[in-house]
């Protein structure tokens, strides 16, 4: 089995498997030669550009996983959603009314984006590592959808969730709804693993996820429990949510640079920890590349570790540092790091 798919799945494997959030990028001058060229949604839309930006990292890197090409607002706009990159997402029209999510469709399956079940398939046709699908959580995409993109504090969805909370519950209900189809269609196309992004609820307090996110969360998981596929789950900048994190049924939790994961382990009892090193260190001199990923690989001991970024890989990165931080990995050994650590 997969190094990957091995820890994963809970096993506390010799090495651990590494991926990078964000690996397929603009950090690539691979990627930026085709980004001349196509706009990103044509990128997103064109299965064999999608497929061979999802491979470009593997085989300049050879990570442990890929991740599939493509954006968590990818399912959005068969809902009637018009979303634009410049480079982050702008809605047109932000939704903001009961009116405006009741117009929201919840499209079929084979309607979402076929696209992507292409894309998956060209994938494994080619991938010497297992793929990983992914799509964003519904707390999230409605952040950016009522929001209308981007911002430093998400005003405009925090107060909406107070002024407006049962068309906030109706809105989360479609989300959820698209998610299970759109994330069993990617399993169904050969996807061995998938990965929500929950990127704001950290924005929350507790009580606010338990209402607006856990429930929603743990349905997409549970809907998804009969594929034989790792099931992953982010939080940024989320400590103050592991209490409800630890219940969701998923195999894998990935978490931010802020926390050591060895303070996290104790919290996420049966979870897989993903992580964690701090984006911003891969544009230090290499030394300190290693230093700081031997650092977390050393906090990763004692239960099973799958190697990653706290957040994605930032753009102005030199991937000279992937390459240096991908054999430190891949040098650490986890077994006589644990001997050394209990002398
Ligand atoms: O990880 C990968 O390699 C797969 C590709 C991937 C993209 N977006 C491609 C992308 C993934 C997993 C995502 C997820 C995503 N998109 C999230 C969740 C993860 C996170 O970062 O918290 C979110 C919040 C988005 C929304 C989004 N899309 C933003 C904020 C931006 C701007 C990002 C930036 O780097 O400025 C995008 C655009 C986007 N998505 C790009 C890429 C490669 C840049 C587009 C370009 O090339 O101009």
């Amino acid at each position: 089995m997969s190094l990957f798919l091995a820890a994963a799945r809970g096993q506390d494997t010799p090495r651990a498997p590494v991926w990078i959030m964000r690996q397929a990028g603009r950090y690539l001058g691979e990627y930026r030669a085709l980004k001349e060229k196509y706009t990103f949604w044509e990128m997103c839309r064109t299965p064999e550009l999608a497929a061979e930006i999802t491979l470009q990292p593997i085989r300049r890197f050879g990570m442990d996983a890929a991740i599939l090409f493509q954006d968590i607002m990818t399912p959005l706009p068969p809902m009637g959603l018009d979303i634009d990159f410049t480079p982050g997402p702008v809605f047109k029209t932000p939704v903001r009314s009961a009116d405006a999510v009741e117009k929201l469709v919840v499209p079929d399956v084979e309607d979402i984006a076929p696209y992507v079940a292409e894309a998956i398939r060209l994938i494994r046709a080619e991938s010497p590592v297992p793929l990983i699908g992914f799509g964003g959580a519904p707390l999230t995409l409605a952040t950016y959808i009522v929001q209308g993109g981007g911002s430093k504090d998400y005003d405009e969805f925090r107060q909406f969730l107070r002024y407006a909370p049962e068309t906030a519950h109706a809105l989360l209900e479609k989300l959820t709804e698209l998610s299970i189809r759109y994330l069993k269609m990617q399993l169904d196309a050969g996807a061995q693993a998938v990965q929500l992004f929950d990127s704001w609820a950290g924005l929350h307090d507790a009580r606010t996820y338990r209402e607006f996110a856990k429930p929603y969360n743990t349905r997409i998981f549970e809907a998804l429990a009969d594929y034989d596929a790792p099931r992953l789950y982010i939080a940024v900048d989320a400590l103050h949510l592991y209490s409800e994190i630890k219940d969701l049924p998923c195999e894998v939790v990935s978490v931010d640079w802020r926390v050591p994961l060895s303070q996290v382990r104790p919290l996420l009892p049966g979870k897989t920890l993903q992580g964690n090193l701090d984006p911003a260190v891969l544009l230090a001199p290499e030394g300190v590349v290693r230093a700081e990923a031997e650092r977390v690989l050393r906090e990763g001991l004692g239960g099973p570790h799958i190697f990653n970024l706290g957040h994605g890989i930032m753009r102005q990165t030199d991937p000279e540092r992937v390459k240096v931080l991908l054999e430190t990995v891949r040098h650490f050994d986890r077994t006589q790091a644990l001997e050394i650590e209990r002398v």
